[in-house]
This record gives structure tokens, C-alpha cells and sequence, in this order.
């Protein structure tokens, strides 16, 4: 079987390279010399003709909120019609297409949503990402996993929020995070394996993934200081109402993920204590 992954120069995409070796198929990778330009729909579909692949993997996004805010042209652009370019070329072959979508897509006004919620984003990121939804959707083979709030070291040239926060610890200095805003956060490894497990079933439809666990960001960077073994009076919290945003942010994003407990039953998610130093070892090694 042949895959091609957009977005493999991404967060996500380098924590995919493993997951998606492991079970032989023949990878196609957009990235570097072989990057296609989602803005250029001439040079997608190309692409796509080119690669050919069984299943597409969409990683690629302007995943950045604040981005997507200051240029919605740009995000719409990337987020949601190259979506609708490569929905229509997977429905027109039969394909298979497993699109990443995120939690941000729902409001925050409700812990613990469900795949049947209606989605009613309030980041402009999040409205792209839902509009994106329902273009993926229109493939009769396709699949929407809502990422929750992935964790981890980053295996490419993009920080991520954990690698600041975890550098700061160890240097010593002391870290704020929010306590009253809560998202189900995943490890950036399990997330990669339960989308290339994802990719290999035969499931269409929406489905969230996320952790168990419902934390806030003090919450979860307590737990990677004690997995971490770095010193917790490190980490602080502060609240919502101490800080200013450019667009308001849903305060209560966590996803109900019985659907993903039940259709991939050998997924283990690690608890957060185990899962970083997991991380550690791996990005170590
Ligand atoms: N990481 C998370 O916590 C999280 C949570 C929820 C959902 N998601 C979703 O998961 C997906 C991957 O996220 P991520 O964090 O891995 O994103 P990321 O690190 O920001 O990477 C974005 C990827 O998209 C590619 N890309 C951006 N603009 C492009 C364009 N015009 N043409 C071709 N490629 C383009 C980038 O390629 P270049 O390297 O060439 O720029 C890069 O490979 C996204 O759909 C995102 O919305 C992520």
C-alpha cells in the first residue's frame, strides 16, 4: 500500500515517520524537494496524480492560530480549500483520506464533547479547520481526527510549546500556565501511532483524538515536571482573566474519546509521567 503524507516536514508529520515505516507501506513524503505548494491547486493535483497513494495523510496546515487571524486569506486558502482540492481528487478514485482536524473546532463551553456535538468554533484557526471538515467529508472513504493538545519534544526544525516550557524548567526559572483552561492532551507519539492506525482501518467518519485525562495546561506541565524529574515549585498557574488574547479562546475544549477506546482497542495512551520520558528516550536515542 502506498501513503503519502502532507505536512511531513510538521510537528506531527516527523512523529509519523516511525509509525508510518513500521507497517511497510510505501511512503510518499510532501516535503523538501518533494513539497507542493497548497496554495497552487495545478501543482496539488499533479502532485497527487503523482503519488498516486492508496490513502493521503493531510497534515499540513497553517496550524498556528494567531497566523490564521492576521492573514484568513492565506488560512483559508491553506486550511480549507487545498482540503476540498484533495477531497474531491481522493472521492474521484476511491481513496482514502484521513484529515487532521483539532479540538478548537468546538467553543468551550462544555467539558467532555462528543463526535455528535456540534462544532461551533470560535478561533478563526478552528473555523477553518471545521469548514475543512466537511470538505473531508465529502469523500466517501475519509476520516476526521480531532487532535486534541499534543505534548512532546518536536523531531523537526518547529519548537513546540512543551520544548519552551521544558527548557525554561531546566534552566530553573520559573513557569506560569493557565488553571482554568482544559483540553484532553495526547503525547505527540501515541497521537502519531493512533492516526497510522487510523489510516490502516477501515472506519469513515469523525473521531476524536485525544488523552484520557482532562487537564488544564498547570495541570499537565506538573505532570511532565514529575516525569521529567524537574523541580514542580517550578511550575506555576495563573489564570484566564490575567492574561489578554487577541480573539477569545474556548475555555474547555476536552474530547470524549470512547469512539477511538473502541475502534483502536490495542492503543495504549500513557499516562503523562510515562509517556514524557518515553518521549525523552526516543528523542534521545
Ligand atoms: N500539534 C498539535 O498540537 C495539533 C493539535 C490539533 C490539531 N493539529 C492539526 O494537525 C495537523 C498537523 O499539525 P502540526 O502541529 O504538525 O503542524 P505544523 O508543525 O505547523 O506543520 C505544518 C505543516 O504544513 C505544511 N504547510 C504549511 N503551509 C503549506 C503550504 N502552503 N504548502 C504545503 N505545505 C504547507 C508545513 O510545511 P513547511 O515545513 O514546508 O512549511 C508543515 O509540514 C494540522 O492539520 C493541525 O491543524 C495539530
Amino acid at each position: 500500500m502506498r501513503i503519502l503524507l502532507t505536512g511531513a516536514t510538521g510537528r506531527i508529520g516527523a512523529y509519523l515517520r516511525d509509525p508510518l515505516n513500521m507497517r511497510g507501506w510505501e511512503v510518499v513524503r510532501w516535503a523538501g524537494s518533494h513539497a507542493v505548494d497548497l496554495t497552487d491547486p495545478g501543482a496539488v493535483s499533479r502532485g497527487l496524480d503523482q503519488a498516486d497513494a492508496d490513502v493521503v495523510l493531510h497534515a499540513a496546515a497553517i496550524s498556528d492560530a494567531e497566523t490564521c487571524r492576521r492573514d484568513p486569506d492565506r488560512a483559508r486558502t491553506i486550511n480549507v480549500e487545498a482540503v476540498a482540492w484533495i477531497s474531491e481528487w481522493c472521492a474521484a478514485r476511491g481513496r482514502r483520506l484521513v484529515f487532521t482536524s483539532t479540538d478548537m473546532v468546538f467553543d468551550g463551553t462544555k467539558p467532555w464533547s462528543t463526535e455528535s456535538d456540534e462544532p461551533r468554533p470560535i478561533l478563526a484557526y478552528g473555523a477553518t479547520k471545521r469548514a475543512a471538515e466537511l470538505e473531508a467529508l465529502k469523500a466517501p472513504d475519509s476520516v476526521v481526527a480531532r487532535i486534541c493538545l499534543l505534548y512532546g519534544p518536536t523531531l523537526c526544525d518547529r519548537e513546540t510549546f512543551y520544548d519552551k516550557a521544558v527548557g525554561q524548567l531546566r534552566a530553573g526559572a520559573p513557569q506560569t500556565f493557565f488553571d482554568d483552561e482544559f483540553r484532553t492532551p495526547l503525547d505527540y507519539a501515541t497521537a502519531a501511532r493512533a492516526l497510522a492506525m487510523l489510516a490502516a482501518s477501515d472506519f469513515r467518519g469523525i473521531v476524536h483524538v485525544g488523552g484520557a485525562e482532562r487537564l488544564s495546561r498547570f495541570e499537565l506541565m506538573t505532570k511532565v515536571a514529575r516525569g521529567l524529574g524537574l523541580d514542580g515549585s517550578l511550575v506555576r498557574s495563573n489564570s484566564r482573566a490575567e492574561a489578554s488574547f487577541s480573539e477569545p479562546r474556548p475555555a474547555d475544549v476536552s474530547l470524549d474519546t470512547s469512539r477511538l477506546a473502541a475502534l483502536l482497542p490495542t492503543l495504549e495512551r500513557p499516562p503523562v509521567e510515562e509517556a514524557v520520558r518515553a518521549m525523552a528516550r526516543g528523542s534521545a536515542g
